[in-house]
Order: C-alpha cells, then sequence, then structure tokens
C-alpha cells in the first residue's frame, strides 16, 4: 500500500499483511493484520510513529522514501513489540540524525529486545510534549494495553490520538478508515478478547484519562482509522464493564459421544430457560472465536471425558486459555464423563487460579450417561438459571 494522508502533512506509511494467519505462534488472524506506521510533518521538525513488522521493514522505508522524506527528527515508539518496533533499527540507520522517543520502562525493553543503542533513545513522561513547530504531540503513558510500557501519541492539533494497540483489529483491508462497521466491530471484539480482556481493570483506567481528550480521528497500529472514535471507545466501554450479560460458554471435547449428549442436553435446556449459549468443539474450535464468546459470559462450563485419570488435553489447554484470558466470569462448572474413575474436576480447579469465579456442582456420568445423570444436569440448568437472575445481568447485544 502507497502512503495514505490523513490531514495535511499527516501520513499512514505502514503495511498491510494480508497472508499472516497466526500471531504470537497461538492467536488465529483469519483476516491477517496491518501494522500502522505515521508520518507527521511540521513546520520545523518531522516525526514517525511506530514502525513496522520486521519483515517488511522495506514497505516502511519504500512509503517514507515515496514521500520524499529525507529527514526524520524523532521515532515516536509507543510500544516495544516487534511488530510496531521491529523496522526500528533500519530506521535508524537510515535516519542517523533521529532521536527515538519512549517512555521509560519502554526504553529497556527497547534495549533488550532489539539493542537499540541507548544513546539514541530519549524518554519522555507522561503528558510529555514535543514541538514539531507548528505542530504539537503529547505523550499520554496508558500502561497494559497490553504491555507495561505503553504510551500513546496525540496530535493536539489535529485532534487524532494514536494509541498503538489500544483500539486496535487484526484487518487487512485497504480502507483507511471504517466503512464496514459490523466487520470492523467483530475484529476489533476479537482483538480485544485475545489481547486486551486480561487487563481490564486498565482498560478501564486509561479510558478514563483518555475522557481529557478531544478526539476527531483514533488511528491504531492495527487496522483501520476511526473517524467516529465513539463507535469503538463505547465498544471497549462495554467489553470491558464489570457485569457479565445473560450468556453460558460451553466448551467441550467428546471421545465417544458421552459428553457431547450431555453437552447438547445442557446448551437446549439453557436455551429453553431463555439464557443465550454458545457451544464449542475444543478440536475443532477458532480460540479467537472462543474468547471472544468470553467477553461476555457470566457461567463457563468444560465438557470433558476422562483420559489417563485427567480431562482431555484439549479441555486442559482451553482451561490454560481461559485462565490466561481473565474474562469477568462469575461461575464455572464441568461435565463429562468416565469409564473407571479419575480427577478431572480436581486438576481443571487447579488450571484456573486467576478466575475469581464459584465453582458449580460437576456433573459427571459413568460411561453413558442416564436419567440420574440428565437429572443433575436439570438441577445445573436450575442453579445457572438463578444465578444469572440473581444476577440481573442483561442479554448479549453484539
Ligand atoms: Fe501490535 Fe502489542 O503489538
Amino acid at each position: 500500500m502507497k502512503p495514505r494522508e490523513i490531514r495535511d502533512g499527516v501520513y499512514w506509511v505502514g503495511a498491510v499483511d494480508w497472508d499472516r494467519r497466526l500471531f504470537d505462534c497461538l492467536i488465529p488472524l483469519p483476516d491477517g493484520t496491518s501494522y500502522n506506521a505515521y508520518l507527521i510533518k511540521g513546520s520545523n521538525k518531522t516525526a514517525l510513529i511506530d514502525t513496522v513488522d520486521t519483515p517488511m521493514w522495506q514497505k516502511l522505508i519504500d512509503n517514507l522514501n515515496q514521500l520524499g522524506v529525507d529527514s526524520i527528527d524523532y521515532v515516536i515508539a509507543n510500544h516495544a513489540e516487534p511488530d510496531h518496533s521491529g523496522a526500528i533499527p533500519q530506521i535508524l540507520e537510515k535516519y542517523p540524525g533521529a532521536t527515538l522517543l519512549a517512555t521509560p520502562r519502554c526504553k529497556d525493553i527497547l534495549v533488550d529486545l532489539l539493542m537499540v543503542p541507548k544513546e539514541r533513545i530519549s524518554t519522555v513522561n507522561d503528558r510529555e510534549t514535543v514541538s514539531l513547530g507548528d505542530r504539537t504531540l503529547e505523550f499520554i503513558h496508558i500502561p497494559w494495553v497490553h504491555w507495561p510500557e505503553t504510551m500513546g501519541t496525540y496530535l493536539r492539533e489535529e485532534k487524532i490520538l494514536f494509541p498503538c494497540d489500544f483500539f486496535g483489529s487484526h484487518l487487512a483491508t485497504t480502507d483507511l478508515y471504517v466503512t464496514d462497521q459490523g466487520r470492523v466491530h467483530e475484529a476489533a471484539k476479537r482483538y480485544y478478547a485475545e489481547i486486551m480482556m486480561p487487563f481490564r481493570s486498565n482498560i478501564q483506567k486509561n479510558l478514563a484519562k483518555l475522557k481529557d481528550y478531544a478526539i476527531d480521528i483514533i488511528a491504531p497500529s492495527h487496522g483501520p482509522l476511526y473517524d467516529n472514535p465513539d463507535f469503538i471507545m463505547e465498544a471497549y466501554q462495554h467489553w470491558a464493564d464489570d457485569k457479565p450479560k445473560n450468556h453460558v460458554v460451553v466448551a467441550y471435547v467428546s471421545m465417544y459421544g458421552s459428553t457431547r449428549r450431555m453437552v447438547e442436553y445442557l446448551v437446549a435446556a439453557l436455551a429453553e430457560k431463555g439464557i443465550s449459549v454458545e457451544q464449542f468443539d475444543l478440536t475443532v474450535a477458532d480460540l479467537g472465536k472462543l474468547a471472544m464468546a468470553l467477553v461476555d459470559a457470566a457461567t463457563l462450563v468444560i465438557g470433558t471425558p476422562t483420559v489417563l485419570t485427567g480431562p482431555h488435553p484439549a479441555a486442559a489447554y482451553a482451561a490454560i486459555a481461559v485462565n490466561a484470558l481473565r474474562p469477568k466470569l462469575r461461575y464455572i462448572s464441568v461435565i463429562g464423563s468416565y469409564g473407571w474413575g479419575g480427577k478431572s474436576v480436581e486438576q481443571l480447579s487447579s488450571m484456573i487460579p486467576n478466575l475469581k469465579a464459584e465453582i458449580l456442582e460437576p456433573v459427571l456420568s459413568k460411561g453413558a450417561p442416564l436419567e440420574a445423570d440428565f437429572k443433575a444436569l436439570e438441577n445445573l440448568v436450575t442453579i445457572i438459571t438463578t444465578k444469572h437472575k440473581e444476577g440481573d445481568f442483561d442479554p448479549v447485544l453484539s
């Protein structure tokens, strides 16, 4: 993609990664992604905000060459993760007069990760400003979105916020701005669920901090820009809210069909009670879809057969992933089957220490589920329904 002008002298100069399908060897990217970098030309000085992932450094250099940029005064590293910092070494080499600006923690990480020479980096404090002449950049520390060192950069005269990962979406597109709100909402929710959800309380604090600023455009480091910032800020407020929705996630694996029968019975019975449910077969589920469902869920039910005295490894993997994502779940239960014994419930419970959820009575059938097991499932449905009513949870809207 060629450079795109956002405002007079303000350009998108990043790279679109249409083909990437996995991030951190963990996160599925069904729609690719982009690494957004921005150039700001002031009357006296020029700044580059963030760079691109290392393999795409030449695309950033090509974009700067196309704009005839022969000097850069400041390279601003909002975030040290290599998908944004990866081309800093090439940029510092091409522009030997450039000073890298970063938070103190970001400086340390850049030195450790990329071996950037310390003398090329100046640190900036929260709300410190730097002048480009007729334009002013203000640095807003927004830690833990999702690393500890992150900041956003605010271009005062144009009211543009460059918040790096915050508000981003893994979406490869030729659109500079959001055009299809539904598509971007889904991609941004997936991004929030996978990247930001573990830091929900910090997200709330940073959202509150940004209320101090008049913002016309949010220009994140992934996905399209928002020329209607309320669209994404309100969505974040909603996702990061403490109260879950009237929603249950059932994530299961079944070897011979017993656990599946129990899952199908449970899902149908919960739906009959007016609770929305999402069912995931963990052998084929998209981890991103599961994470998105957990943004709103009040209850998680893990379904597993017993394998070698414990949960199936797919169920264990899901439990570990949920523990890391720290959703705002209030209740968790385990259902499934066993042949002659085992400790699935105990082992799964030990894998979720980060969650503050109450563990509801599990339902385990010996072999295929019989009448008594379905009655126990009915009882679990009654408990979940009662808990959700007591919680006064709203329905899921999105
Ligand atoms: Fe897009 Fe945290 O890097």
